[in-house]
């Protein structure tokens, strides 16, 4: 969902606070240096214009988080919503998942967010999906035993796509709901969801969302 024409894009991206990381390569195996804590990293990968990590990270200032987004068009938008909230537990990165390797040092993320990610429906284009074999093995080495990854969509396809690939690549199942918003929790109220900007907009359409969380098998 790359925005053209947005004015002045590389001067504000210049001009931006530290929140915007310049140099992710850098801070390999060193994010807590960033943080200035040791506390645990969340990483949303495709994260859009932010409100679901600025969110989560208003309601968790015990966790670090990092919303990743490769198109800087839209990452400002998340930009521009954030730079005034005074938050020290987000920093959001302009970058291709494809190079997470090149910015996390093993086991160093707790968790995974992958939400609407885009569905690419053309089979010629489907390794280019979050939830290939082409980026789960990259997610296995940067996540730490015990953390999970959420995915959330309202493709059903591209949903069915991932059970398969992550059951080919042998993960763990944790959680599954084919309609989120309806679900409820033990007390027989509905859960208090944080939602993206796309949620927000499928939900209000009537579609269902389509929720999975899995983990790793680490040898
Ligand atoms: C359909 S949008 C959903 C945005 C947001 N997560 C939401 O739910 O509102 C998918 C986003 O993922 C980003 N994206 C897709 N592939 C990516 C990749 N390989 N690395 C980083 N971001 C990616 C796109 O640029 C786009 O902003």
């Amino acid at each position: 969902m790359r925005r053209r024409g947005v004015k002045n894009l590389d001067k504000r991206l210049e001009e931006s606070s530290n929140l915007i990381v310049k140099d992710p390569i850098s801070l390999k195996g060193k994010w807590n240096t960033l943080f200035n804590n040791n506390n645990p990293i969340y990483l949303e990968i495709g994260m859009g214009k932010g409100d679901f990590i600025i969110e989560q990270a208003k309601r968790n200032p015990n966790i670090n988080y990092i919303g990743l987004e490769k198109f800087p068009s839209v990452l400002i938008v998340a930009y521009d919503k954030l730079k005034d909230l005074g938050l020290t537990n987000l920093y959001l990165v302009v970058a291709d998942a494809t190079n997470l390797l090149d910015m996390f040092e093993e086991n160093e993320v707790s968790k995974i967010y992958l939400n609407f990610s885009d569905p690419w429906p053309k089979k010629r284009h489907i390794k280019r999906r979050l939830t290939s074999n082409t980026f789960l093995p990259k997610y296995e080495v940067i996540l730490n035993n015990s953390s999970t990854m959420e995915f959330k969509t309202d493709n059903q396809e591209l949903f069915e796509y991932s059970i398969i690939s992550f059951n080919e690549y042998k993960m763990k199942f944790i959680d599954i709901s084919l309609d989120l918003h309806n679900r409820l929790d033990d007390k027989g109220n509905l859960l208090d969801i944080i939602s993206t900007e796309y949620e927000k907009k499928f939900v209000s359409k009537g579609n269902k969302i389509y929720f999975i969380e899995v983990g790793f098998n680490h040898e």
